[in-house]
């Protein structure tokens, strides 16, 4: 199945030129309520609880972030706190989705490009036969930029993100080996 390629794959820890992705631990439950405690974020994120507690942290901490259905890094400069979150989740239909957010104070500086552009080049060696998907908010064009950027492709419309009932993209992320395959080809 797809996302357990991915979920195997895919390396706990890596570099960027400033940034490190690392997996997140206990330590970092005040960080991460103090930067997702946002309602912007609430706003905007499928599955984002607001106000968000320290329950909550310790629950995405435990369950999802250190479990198996979803492989998730914390967003930090290196050697520095995190500044927010990373993952790709098995989907409905057993294949990679990919998710993010950052605290608000480090929106627009670029952060999101390097750091999900680097996941990328990883997710490519690591899993070249998979494709990835992700869906945005149509009115969310940050995050709808960033996907374009690192190779997504809006696949069609649909109404509802998690838990928002709003016009929504979906996008695919090829497979790497489909891109060298159609290069082949031409
Ligand atoms: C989406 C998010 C991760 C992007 O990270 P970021 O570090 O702010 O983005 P960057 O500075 O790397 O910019 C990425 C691209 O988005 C564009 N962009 C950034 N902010 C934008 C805005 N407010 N409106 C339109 N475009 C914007 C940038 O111009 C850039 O595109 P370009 O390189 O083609 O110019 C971050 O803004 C965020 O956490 N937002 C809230 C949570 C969220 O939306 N998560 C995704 C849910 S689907």
């Amino acid at each position: 199945m797809t996302f357990n390629t991915i979920y195997r794959a895919l390396p706990l820890r890596f570099l960027t030129d400033t940034l490190e992705l690392r997996p997140i631990e206990l330590a970092d439950l005040a960080d991460l309520v103090q930067l997702a405690n946002n309602k912007k974020l609430f706003d905007v994120l499928a599955r984002l609880p607001h106000p968000y507690t320290s329950e909550d942290g310790l629950y995405f901490i435990n369950e999802h972030a250190n479990g198996a259905e979803e492989r998730v890094w914390a967003i930090c400069n290196r050697n520095g706190p995190m500044m927010g979150v990373v993952g790709i989740a098995r989907n409905a239909d057993g294949h990679g989705e990919l998710g993010y957010w950052l605290g608000e104070q480090f929106w627009g500086r670029g952060i999101g490009s390097q750091a999900i552009g680097a996941l990328m080049d990883e997710f490519d060696i690591a899993a070249p036969e998979c494709e990835l998907y992700a869906r945005c908010l149509q009115s969310n064009l940050a995050s709808k930029a960033l996907l374009e950027k690192v190779g997504f492709e809006v696949t069609g419309e649909q109404h509802g993100c998690g838990q928002h009932d709003a016009p929504t993209f979906t996008f695919e992320r090829p497979a790497r080996d489909s891109f060298f395959d159609q290069v082949a080809a031409e």
